[in-house]
């Protein structure tokens, strides 16, 4: 952004936003200014989904001026912010599976032939055109099932450059991305910021601010807190903004007695997605399975706990071998797990923020069937407010919480269980920076009350701050293990990227 002083692309100031007596937005306002990126920070719940929301027609805000090139508008629609060149790009795409990439880009306007037909070359010809401009080598005529998180919003952006937005929101882009699909989407963020458009970008990852936008605005509780030049800031600086004070240690790691093994796996097979997998993991003790997005990391998790099938191999919990497939068998032995796709694997939307977090307690909370709903209450409301979840009541849906908030509630519901294994995957995606340090110290203490954990992280700083061990895994294989003491970033990547000359060495 070069000069600050002209007038802004977008300009919403003081929007309000109420759910029934839930104020998502109390004062929502920011400036997005042809040719910068712009980042929008703050903690889980502090109003950033909700006032993309309303930029996007999704939400109408009960009060507050919006406007656009000087002139107010008012969208009744997302066609009507569309129209008016706004494009958002959610955090989970929404493609349709069953039509080509082609087809989702100009779904609802295809262009039309003699005889009114879909004119398909047309079609496929402009999506091509695009892609090569973003330098994405995607196929406009294959079907949209099956692709990548990444390839996802790279389509939800090339349907944003055919509909010639001028403004592109990306909220959470990069929770799911591995490094190198990151980098692919700076690429094509910055290129469109240089043709001038204004982005506004949305991340818990500090570096990630830091090493794309020019400017920051920061919300606090549903408000407005201020707005930063990148270059004149710091990531402590803004945290402090976030969170209204200092975070001391983002890692707290304390000693913890590592005692005998409570889960040894051996000779772990299945074809095509991973194979020969042996480790142990013991009572006090965390182990990061570390290596890229892909390397088979969440499908052996999902082995061991019974709930993928394997080839052959064992698995073993405090000395009793478990049947494969039986996941329940697992739990009641046990074990908890913290899955990585949260919102299909880890809550019931449609229920309360309380049943959710007892979901996994019903036995133990039961008698004669019976469910005792003091019990289940006291123990949602002990471990909502170990976790902070944000929600107006426990009574609401989990469908209601912003996004961070709703992994805590699945966080809640497996720790209540205390469990004697936890294996957590990518346990801080989406979590604000307060939270995420309240995550650590939380697993932390479990390791020094003798619990067990195997934590999947493709976050470096979080396997190196927390991990006792560390294995690395590289196209289904274990190709390293590091103690503690001699884990490196360097040493970490080399087994999760060269996989030949790791095995050689
Ligand atoms: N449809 C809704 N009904 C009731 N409350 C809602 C609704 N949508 C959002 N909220 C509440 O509004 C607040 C702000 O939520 P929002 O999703 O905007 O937060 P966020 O900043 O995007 O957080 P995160 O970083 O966790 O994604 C939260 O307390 C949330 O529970
Ligand atoms: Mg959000």
């Amino acid at each position: 952004m070069e000069n600050p002083g002209e007038q802004p692309l977008i300009s919403l100031r003081n929007a309000v936003k109420t759910f029934g007596p839930v104020v998502a937005l109390a004062d929502g306002s920011i400036d997005l200014h042809a040719g910068e990126i712009h980042a929008l920070a703050g903690e889980n719940g502090a109003g950033k989904s909700t006032l993309v929301k309303v930029l996007a027609g999704l939400h109408h805000r009960d009060s507050g001026d919006f406007e656009i090139e000087g002139q107010p508008v008012s969208f009744a629609t997302v066609a009507d912010s569309r129209a008016a060149g706004i494009s958002v790009i959610y955090q989970e795409p929404t493609l349709f599976p069953d039509l080509t990439v082609a087809e989702n880009i100009f779904i609802g306007r295809q262009p039309r032939g003699r005889f009114g037909m879909i004119d398909h070359r047309l079609m496929r010809d402009h999506a091509s055109a695009i892609f090569e401009e973003l330098g994405v080598p995607i196929d406009p005529d294959r079907l949209a099932e099956g692709l990548s998180i990444a390839d996802q919003q790279i389509i939800e952006i090339a349907k944003a450059i055919s509909l010639e937005a001028r403004v592109l929101v990306m909220d959470e882009p990069t929770a799911a991305l591995s490094g190198h699909e990151v980098d692919r989407l700076f690429a094509v963020a910055r290129s469109l910021r240089d043709k001038g458009a204004a982005l506004m970008f949305i991340s818990h990852r500090m570096e990630e601010i830091f090493s794309l936008c020019d400017r920051v605005t920061v919300m606090r509780d549903g408000r407005y807190v201020t707005t930063r030049m990148i270059p004149d800031t710091t990531p402590s600086q803004i945290v402090r903004d976030m969170v209204g004070r200092d975070i001391d240690q983002l890692f707290p790691k304390f000693d913890a007695q590592v005692g005998a093994p409570v889960l040894e796996v051996e000779g772990l097979n299945r074809a095509g997605v991973f194979r020969n997998i042996s480790f142990c993991v013991r009572a006090g003790e965390i182990v990061a399975l570390s290596g890229l997005v892909g390397a088979g990391r969440s499908e052996v998790a999902r082995a061991v706990m019974g709930i993928d099938p394997i080839d052959s191999g064992t698995v073993t919990l405090l000395g009793k071998r478990l049947k494969p497939g039986q996941p329940m068998a697992a739990i009641r032995g046990g074990m908890g797990f913290v899955p990585e796709d949260r919102r299909k694997q880890g809550l019931v939307m449609e229920l309360s923020v309380l049943r959710n977090t007892a979901l996994t307690l019903r036995d133990g909370l039961a008698r004669f069937g019976i469910i005792n709903a003091r019990k289940e209450a006291e123990v949602a409301a002990e471990w909502g407010r170990k976790l902070q979840v944000k929600s107006s009541s426990p009574y609401n849906s989990v469908a209601t919480l912003s996004g961070g908030n709703q992994q805590k509630v699945v966080l809640a519901k497996w720790l209540a269980t205390k469990p004697k294994l936890l294996i957590v995957d990518e346990p801080t995606r989406g979590i604000d920076v307060g939270t995420k340090a309240e995550v650590h110290r939380l697993l932390s203490q479990l390791a020094v009350d003798g619990v067990a954990i195997l934590m999947i992280s493709s976050e470096l700083p979080e396997v190196l701050g927390m991990a006792d061990r560390v294995l690395v895994m590289c196209e289904g294989a274990i190709t390293a293990e590091f103690p503690r003491a001699e884990a490196t970033p360097e040493r970490i990547i080399e087994a999760a990227t060269d996989h030949a000359k790791a095995a050689a060495s």
